[in-house]
């Protein structure tokens, strides 16, 4: 949590100027009651007009001069506030990049979101709440006290009853509600949860027919939530109407007794109704300051929730070791294994294979057998558990990681596009590449005649995710963005899945010309993508088998029957 407070260094000054113009306020309030009971003694009870107009040109002063102070100070506050979060989010978001794939794993994507936002704004409106009121309050009950005393000692013992009988009930109830605030904080997370699901997945629900279903359990998740939040809102409510009989009974007693010393001649008219006003501050400040620790309260579960993850140690990144050019095997697996966080069983086991440049290396196997898992070791999203991966003769553990990213280019299973346009998709492969350069990448991805129908060429716009895009022209895109880059090491995971035979043929012939000294990695669930490259990895559930089309064949069971299974599809294509 302390670690957030240096995101204030640069709000220092408006940190004071918030809380101190505030004060100014406050005590330019605490002489109204003051003025306003000279204006009845000596004003109204003498008929001085003159007296009387000087007294009501002051109250319009002191309203004027404190709505400035009060301008003021929101102005400090929401400056210090607003420029406090936008630190904090620039902090969080630059190191949850720095992540590593294991710790974006266990993390969830949902979660750092909400951190990103709700949380954030939660923060933002606490420390703008406390800086106006966290000493305004305080100040505003006891000051309001003290001239309750100057005024008349005796009449005020009333207040020294009433204040504590007021705490009591605010900050009773407010403890109580705390633990529901949050109980409906986790209400509300799972009804977003299912509006979240409900919505991405509104094709599938109706395709599975599940819409009464999904409405079901919206309506469950929200009516738990209504059930909290209405149990929540009557104790809550009990505030207003317990603290105003308490300070009713306070402001009978204090008028009762205030007559009986009226009459007496031991106090003025005037005193009373100071008397009287300073009771309604006291009420007043109380409740907002009770509101203020609720949002304190809040705000500090989201800041705790917020430093989590500013607090979550990143990748460390201190490699020294270089990719080197003349190493024979740009890519090595010395018995490598693999488990993922938190998973019993390991997900690759023992694989050793090497790669040279130029070389192509297929990668075979069922579903789940460990293919992503296997790529994903190259460029160190995932660190090996046991074994050693090299890069250009280094482990890839040793070599800096813009380094390494920088040999190797990936075209992930999920074909991923971001919202712009094609050539700024492009550009993520290569800043600054040419027209030609991206017309040709996209012709050798077979993506040059798509994007040609499209209004605008490669200055087509892409949507959020490239919805506008069907999933085969998403991978074919995405190949293009890999292709342009040019790295020592191409990754292709799956990224003709979605293809058909021929232009998964053609793609294939282009990125062989393309190649040159590039090794070449693609996973694929059909051999007569693999078939020609120079090795084939056969993955069965972690297990490898390395080989060529021939010899795998000959020896691999797996691998034969996959082909076999595929040899009529493929011989009719
Ligand atoms: N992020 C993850 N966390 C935990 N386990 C995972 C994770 N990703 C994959 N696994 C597990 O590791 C194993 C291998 O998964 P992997 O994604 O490598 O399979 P794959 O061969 O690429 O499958 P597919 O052909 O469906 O893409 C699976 O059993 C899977 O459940
Ligand atoms: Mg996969």
């Amino acid at each position: 949590m302390k670690k957030l407070l240096v995101y204030l260094k640069g709000s220092r000054l408006q940190c004071v100027l918030a809380p101190l113009f505030k004060m100014f306020e406050a005590i330019l309030e605490l002489f109204v009651p003051l003025v306003v009971a000279g204006l009845i003694d000596t004003g109204i009870a003498a008929s001085d007009k003159n007296y009387i107009i000087k007294m009501c040109l002051l109250l319009v002063l002191l309203g004027a001069v404190g709505l400035a102070f009060s301008v003021t100070a929101q102005y400090f506050a929401a400056k210090a506030s607003v420029s406090f979060v936008k630190r904090l989010k620039h902090a969080v978001f630059e190191h949850i990049g720095k992540f590593s794939y294991t710790q974006l794993d266990s993390a969830g994507t949902s979660t750092l979101i909400t951190r990103m936002t709700g949380d954030m704004d939660s923060v933002q409106n606490g420390l703008n709440l406390t800086l106006r009121l966290l000493l305004r309050s305080p100040f505003v009950v006891i000051g309001a006290m003290v001239m309750a005393f100057t005024v008349d000692s005796k009449a005020a013992i009333t207040f020294a009853v009433i204040i504590p009988a007021l705490s009591v009930v605010v900050f009773g109830i407010m403890f109580f509600c705390i633990p529901l605030y949050k109980k409906v904080r986790f209400a509300l997370d799972k009804v977003l949860c299912t509006a979240r699901e409900s919505l991405t997945g509104a094709r599938v629900i109706r395709a599975f027919c599940k819409e009464d279903e999904q409405v079901k359990e919206f309506k469950e998740r929200n009516d738990a939530l209504t059930v909290i939040q209405e149990y929540t809102g009557r104790i809550s409510a009990l505030m207003n109407p317990i603290t105003c009989v308490i300070v009713n009974i306070g402001i009978a007693v204090l008028i009762y007794a205030g007559a009986i010393r009226v009459d007496a001649g031991l106090l003025t008219q005037g005193a009373v109704v100071a008397l009287y006003n300073y009771m309604s501050q006291i009420l007043v400040e109380l409740v907002k300051f009770a509101n203020l620790i609720i949002s304190i309260t809040k705000s500090v579960a989201c800041a705790g929730r917020i430093s989590a993850v500013l607090e979550t140690p990143v990748e460390n990144d201190d490699g020294t070791e270089k990719i080197s050019a003349e190493s024979e095997n740009i890519v090595e697996f010395r018995n490598v294994s693999f488990a993922y966080d938190g998973a019993g069983d390991y997900s690759l086991e023992n694989i050793s294979f090497t790669a040279r440049k130029g070389e192509t290396v297929g990668i075979i196997g069922s579903t789940g057998s460990g293919k992503t898992t296997l790529v994903n070791l190259i460029p160190a999203f995932y660190r090996a558990t046991k074994g050693q991966v090299l890069v250009g003769g280094s482990d890839v553990t040793e070599i800096p990681l813009e380094e390494l990213r920088a040999a190797v280019s990936v075209v992930p299973q999920k074909a991923v596009l971001f919202k712009g346009t094609i050539r700024k998709n492009m550009l993520w492969g290569k800043p600054g590449a040419t027209d030609e350069e991206i017309m040709k990448a996209l012709e050798a991805a077979q993506a040059a005649e798509f994007v040609m129908q499209k209004d605008g060429g490669i200055d087509a716009s892409v949507e959020q995710g490239g919805r506008n895009f069907s999933g085969g022209q998403r991978q074919r895109l995405t190949v293009a963005r890999a292709l342009i880059k040019k790295a020592d090491i191409l990754i292709l995971d799956d990224s003709s899945s979605a293809l058909d035979y021929a232009t998964d043929a053609a793609m294939r012939k282009a990125i062989a010309e393309w190649q040159g000294d590039t090794a070449v990695f693609i996973v694929s669930q059909r051999t007569s993508s693999i078939m020609h490259a120079d090795k084939i990895i056969v993955l069965d559930d972690g297990c490898a088998s390395v080989g060529t089309h021939e010899e795998l064949l000959k020896n691999n069971a797996v691998y034969r029957e996959i082909h076999l299974s595929q040899f009529d599809e493929e011989e009719s294509a």
